[in-house]
């Protein structure tokens, strides 16, 4: 196979690396079938053996937890590094060495530019803490001690100011960094319309944001009230870049490390903003640690894991608050960890806490707080009230629906010390709400055979959603057929665009597919859309996943039947088309019919004369859409 995408240079490790020997290095494989290993998942609690390692797709994939990836997206997950680092360990195992023209060639990618990356970062924290202190930081100042924020605080947690001066950091760089460097971490961005680059963070208090090591990598700016800028969104967040991933990042660690890890201690609190790990740590709970932006990951959970046993996470007690705990306790309740939900007053941030409470009665609110499935009990059952027995066997119903979703659950002790609480608790009988469980258990797997591949041994891999739309299947076997028969792409790319898709995820994918075709004349062969998917750990173990229900679908035997008969004048275009794949474009573009007379509605609507081309359009649409009802109602 001819190299053509990226980096020469990151193929050439690809192709000096195998994946099933590295994987080995790490855990235990055995061969499952001519091209497919499988061994004990590192990356959740696994029980039985559920990752599986391609060797003809040198690539991998858990059916349970549905991590997936290439050489190096197992590098980066594996021992949590960014993907520079994990191409240079890849090159130093195979004995290649990184050439000097790569690195500055891939600048925002290559080794040593993230040393400056690093540096340029430590050299604008200094400058904006500098310019708090300063003349200009005045309002800054203010707003702090509106705050409460001590000078301690201050300085612990590096606050700044960023002047509203637009192209204040570029300039100050001028000699020192080029205006690519601030823009590759974030700092300055290009202006619409041409007009040159500008800074972010312009007149916002900033909040830095330290890594574990230690290192400032990104920033959190918040607007100033009074300031010239309060316009935007009350926060700006730097981009992801090579030194920041928000996803493997912790706001306030850094400083909360040493508590959390103490043998008294153990316990991580996760609260959900800059100013709540702030005023914890002000009031002296120092192990209080934020996401960015984002909901709880596994890469978080797993990485608090080396250092607490408890984590204990306080929402707002807002809806959206307790909307987003209830999500978290799904997605973790299998894992092996103590995790416990906290929620302040109704409208309460932990900040606005503090000003009227201690330490102590903090700590209270924290022993007090409930497990995660207990949490999920009493929210239950306040809304339907166990007083009843039909109460009850509704609360019962919700709790079966909850430990169903949470996948990995079945069989271990945690489930059975649950559903024994459980009974307790609504006096239903155990064995009972054990046959409700499994029963639950089936249906649902049941739903999910029709869509992946069956597993027999473990809880079905995906948690595909609970009704999914005729179309929303066709945009997932569409895939499954050009992954499977690259060469059909040429049918679909001319009757269905990405922009066709809903679904964010196989829309990027189709994209990619389409992309390879039409800019490098490639067909999207699984090996290829590997290697362009340029280890993006999503697009991976999509791939995958697609390519192993294609299989047990038999996508391959359906593609060999007779195309479709053509009734009256046959357009050229569908002269050859396989039968199944015209039956999964079908609602596609059926969709896309519908949408574009929605728009030629409104367009007319908008129009008081609507002109003869915008009615010629609509009526061509409605004549395709009632020749493709006929077909189809034709083909059942
Ligand atoms: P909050 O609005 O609760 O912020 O958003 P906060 O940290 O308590 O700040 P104060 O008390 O209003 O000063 C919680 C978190 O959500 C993200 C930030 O990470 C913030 O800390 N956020 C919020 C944004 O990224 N952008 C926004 O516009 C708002
Ligand atoms: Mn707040």
């Amino acid at each position: 196979m001819s190299i053509v995408f990226g980096d020469d240079f990151k193929e050439l490790v690809r192709a000096n690396t195998n994946l099933v020997d590295l994987v080995s290095e790490s855990i235990a494989l055995t061969p499952s079938n001519a091209n497919d290993y499988v061994g004990l998942c590192p990356f959740h609690d696994d029980k039985r053996p559920s990752f599986h390692v391609y060797s003809d797709r040198q690539s991998y994939r858990c059916w349970v937890c549905d991590k997936g990836g290439d050489c190096f997206g197992w590098v980066m997950d594996l021992n949590m590094v960014t993907f520079p680092e994990a191409l240079k360990m890849l090159a130093e195992r195979a004995n290649l060495e990184m050439p000097q023209r790569h690195r500055s060639e891939f600048n925002r990618t290559a080794g040593d530019s993230k040393v400056t990356q690093y540096e340029i970062v430590e050299w604008a924290c200094n400058l904006m803490q500098s310019s708090f202190r300063g003349e200009v930081g005045e309002l800054a100042r203010k707003y702090a001690t509106e705050r409460n924020l001590t000078a301690e605080t201050l300085k612990t947690f590096r606050v700044g100011f960023h002047p509203e001066e637009w192209r204040w950091l570029l300039n100050k760089a001028r000699g020192k960094y080029t205006d690519e460097q601030l823009v590759s971490v974030g700092l300055a961005k290009e202006m619409k319309s041409g007009r040159g680059l500008r800074d972010e963070l312009i007149g916002r208090l900033v909040f830095p944001i330290i890594n574990e090591r230690g290192q400032a990598v990104a920033f959190g700016g918040r607007v100033l009230p009074g300031g010239n800028d309060d316009k935007g969104p009350k926060y700006w967040n730097s981009p992801e870049t090579d030194i920041f991933l928000k996803r493997k990042t912790l706001y306030g660690f850094h400083q909360a490390r040493e508590t959390i890890r103490k043998e008294s201690c153990r316990t991580a609190i996760v609260v959900e903003g800059y100013m709540d790990v702030v005023a914890c740590h002000q009031a002296g709970v120092t192990n209080a640690v934020a996401t960015l932006g984002t909901a709880l990951t596994e890469d978080h959970v797993r990485f608090l894991k080396r250092f607490a046993d408890r984590v204990v996470l306080l929402y707002d007690g807002d809806t959206a608050g307790i909307q987003a705990a209830e999500r978290s306790i799904e997605r973790f309740l299998s894992f092996d960890i103590d995790l416990r939900i906290m929620t302040l007053a109704e409208g309460q941030d932990p900040a606005d806490y503090f000003e009227q409470h201690s330490k102590d009665e903090f700590e209270e609110l924290v022993k007090a707080a409930p497990e995660a499935w207990e949490y999920k009990l009493q929210s239950v059952s306040s809304r339907y009230g166990n007083a009843t027995i039909g109460g009850r066997q509704k609360i019962a119903g919700e709790l079966i629906k909850f430990l169903v979703a949470s996948t990995g659950l079945k069989g271990t002790i945690k489930e059975d010390l649950i559903l024994r609480n459980l009974s307790q608790r609504l006096s239903v009988e155990e064995l009972a709400l054990r046959q409700q469980l499994s029963q639950a258990r089936q249906e649902e797997s049941g739903r999910q055979r029709r869509f992946v591949r069956p597993n027999e041994q473990e809880i079905p891999p995906q948690p595909v959603r609970k009704s999914m739309k005729a179309c929303d299947l066709a945009e997932r076997e569409l895939l499954e057929i050009i992954l499977s028969e690259p060469e059909t792409v040429n049918f679909a790319r001319y009757r269905i665009g990405p922009d066709d898709f809903e679904d964010g995820r196989y829309r990027r994918l189709y994209e990619l597919c389409v992309d390879l075709i039409a800019e490098e004349g490639l067909l999207p062969e699984p090996q290829r859309v590997i290697a362009a998917a340029e280890s993006s750990s999503e697009l991976l173990s999509l791939v995958n996943a697609l390519l192993d229900s294609a299989r047990e679908k038999g996508i391959s035997e359906l593609m060999n039947e007779d195309p479709l008969e053509h009734q009256g004048d046959s357009q050229r275009l569908d002269a050859e088309i396989p039968a199944h794949l015209q039956r999964v474009l079908n609602p596609l573009i059926l969709r896309r019919d519908r949408n574009q007379i929605v728009v030629s509605k409104q367009k007319m609507a908008q129009a008081q004369n609507a002109s003869g081309e915008l009615l010629s359009d609509t009526l061509e649409t409605l004549r395709r859409i009632t020749k493709l009802k006929r077909n189809e109602m034709g083909n059942q």
